[in-house]
C-alpha cells in the first residue's frame, strides 16, 4: 500500500536528517540526494554511484513561498548559506527561471563542503520545480546535494522504478515517487561566477535564446581554457546505454547498415527513424527488415528529450546488436539531445567503462 503523501515526505525528511540518501524526483531527471551539509552523507552518494569525489555536486534549494512579498529578498535568503556573491545576472535569471530547470554555478561561501565542490571555489545550486522535492526541501530546510540517480557514466533516471534499477533492492535508499519527469534530460548549467557573460556550461531544456528572450542576458559558449570547472556530464563519453548506439546521417543509412550486418550477419538491430520518414525508410531497407526493429520517434526536441532516456533504456534491454539514430539537426533548439546522444553514442556498448572515465 502506498502511504499517503505526507508521511512518506516526513520519512524522507528523516532519512534526510540522519544522514541517509533520498532518490529525489526533479522536473529534468531523478536525484540521488543527501544532505549538503553532512560529509558522511555526502560521500555515501559517491560511492553508492561509483563517481570519482571530484566531481561537484549540485545542491537544490527550496523556493520562497507563492505568497513572499519580496521575493528577490527571499531567494536572497535563501541562497546566503551557500554562496559569497550573486551578481545581478543571477538574480535576473533566478526571478525567470526558478523553480526550473536551470542550474547555476556561483562563488562558493567558505561553509560549503569541499566533498560538495570537489574542491573548487564555485558551486552548482538549482531550485527544482518538482512539488514532492519542494515539500521535502520545505520541511528540510537546508541544501541537498544531489547527482541524477544513475550509477556513474550510465543514463539518468527518468521515473522511480529507473532508480529503482540503477540500485536494486537497496534497504539504505528511500525512493520517493514523482512519475515521470517532464523535461526528461538533466538542467541547463550557466556558470554566472566569474568576469564577464554567464557561460553555458551544459545546455539542457532551457537554451540561451530563451534566457535572452525572456530575461534579456547573452549566455555564451563555455570556450576552451584548461582551466574550465569540472562538469562530469562534459566528459566525452556519458549517459550511455550497454548497447552500441549509432548515430546515423540520413544520406549512409543504408551502406552503415550494410558494413553492421557484413560483421554480424545474425544480429538484430533497432532502428529509430525520425516518424515522417518511417514509410520511406521500411520501403528503402527492404534488403534488410529481418535485421531490423523500428521505432518512430517525433522530430521534436522537447518531445524526444522528454522520452530519450526512457527509449534508451528500454531499447538496452532488447538484446539488439545496436541501436540507431538520426543525428538531430544542427540547430539550437536541438543543442541538448544533440550533446546527451553523441556522448551516449561515445561511451556506449559493453566495453565503454573501460574508456568512460577518462
Ligand atoms: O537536472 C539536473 O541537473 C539533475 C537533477 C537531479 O537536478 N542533476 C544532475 O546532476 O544532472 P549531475 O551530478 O548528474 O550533473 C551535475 C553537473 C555535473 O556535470 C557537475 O560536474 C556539474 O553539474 N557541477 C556541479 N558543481 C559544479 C561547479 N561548481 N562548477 C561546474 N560544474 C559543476
Ligand atoms: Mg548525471
Amino acid at each position: 500500500m502506498t502511504k499517503p503523501h505526507s508521511s512518506l515526505i516526513d520519512c524522507a525528511v528523516d532519512a534526510i536528517r540522519t544522514g541517509k540518501l533520498v532518490a529525489i524526483p526533479t522536473e529534468t531527471v531523478y536525484g540521488l540526494g543527501a544532505d549538503a551539509s553532512n560529509n558522511d552523507a555526502i560521500q555515501k552518494i559517491y560511492q553508492l554511484k561509483g563517481r570519482p569525489t571530484d566531481h561537484p555536486l549540485i545542491i537544490h534549494v527550496q523556493a520562497p513561498p507563492n505568497s513572499c512579498k519580496d521575493i528577490e529578498k527571499e531567494w536572497l535568503t535563501i541562497l546566503s548559506p551557500w554562496t559569497r556573491h550573486i551578481p545581478e545576472s543571477a538574480l535576473s535569471l533566478i526571478k525567470h527561471f526558478w523553480p526550473g530547470p536551470l542550474t547555476l554555478v556561483f562563488e562558493k561561501s567558505k561553509s560549503v563542503l569541499d566533498s560538495v565542490t570537489g574542491g573548487q571555489a564555485t558551486v552548482a545550486i538549482r531550485s527544482p520545480a518538482h512539488p514532492l522535492t519542494q515539500e521535502l526541501l520545505r520541511r528540510f530546510g537546508g541544501g541537498i546535494a544531489a547527482p541524477s540517480a544513475n550509477r556513474y557514466g550510465r543514463i539518468s533516471p527518468t521515473s522511480a522504478a529507473d532508480v529503482e534499477a540503477e540500485f536494486p533492492n537497496n534497504p539504505d535508499l528511500l525512493i520517493l515517487d514523482g512519475g515521470s519527469c517532464e523535461h526528461g534530460i538533466e538542467s541547463t548549467i550557466v556558470d554566472v561566477s566569474g568576469e564577464g557573460l554567464p557561460k553555458l556550461l551544459r545546455p539542457g531544456s532551457i537554451s540561451p535564446s530563451m534566457i535572452k528572450a525572456s530575461a534579456g542576458i547573452d549566455v555564451v559558449s563555455r570556450g576552451n581554457a584548461a582551466n574550465q570547472p569540472r562538469v562530469s556530464g562534459t566528459h566525452l563519453a556519458h549517459y550511455a546505454p550497454h548497447t552500441a548506439l549509432y548515430l546515423y546521417s540520413t544520406s549512409d543509412l543504408a551502406a552503415q547498415l550494410d558494413s553492421l550486418i557484413r560483421e554480424a550477419p545474425k544480429a538484430k538491430f533497432a532502428l529509430l527513424v525520425w516518424e515522417q520518414e518511417h514509410s520511406h525508410y521500411e520501403a528503402e531497407l527492404k534488403a534488410y527488415l529481418n535485421h531490423l526493429t523500428f521505432t518512430a520517434i517525433a522530430m521534436d526536441p522537447a518531445l524526444l528529450a522528454k522520452q530519450l532516456y526512457r527509449l534508451l533504456r528500454d531499447l538496452d534491454q532488447g538484446q539488439y546488436q545496436g541501436i540507431l539514430i538520426p543525428s538531430p539537426p544542427k540547430t539550437e533548439a536541438w543543442d541538448a539531445v544533440r550533446d546527451r546522444l553523441q556522448r551516449a553514442s561515445f561511451g556506449s556498448g559493453p566495453s565503454s567503462i573501460n574508456h568512460m572515465s577518462s
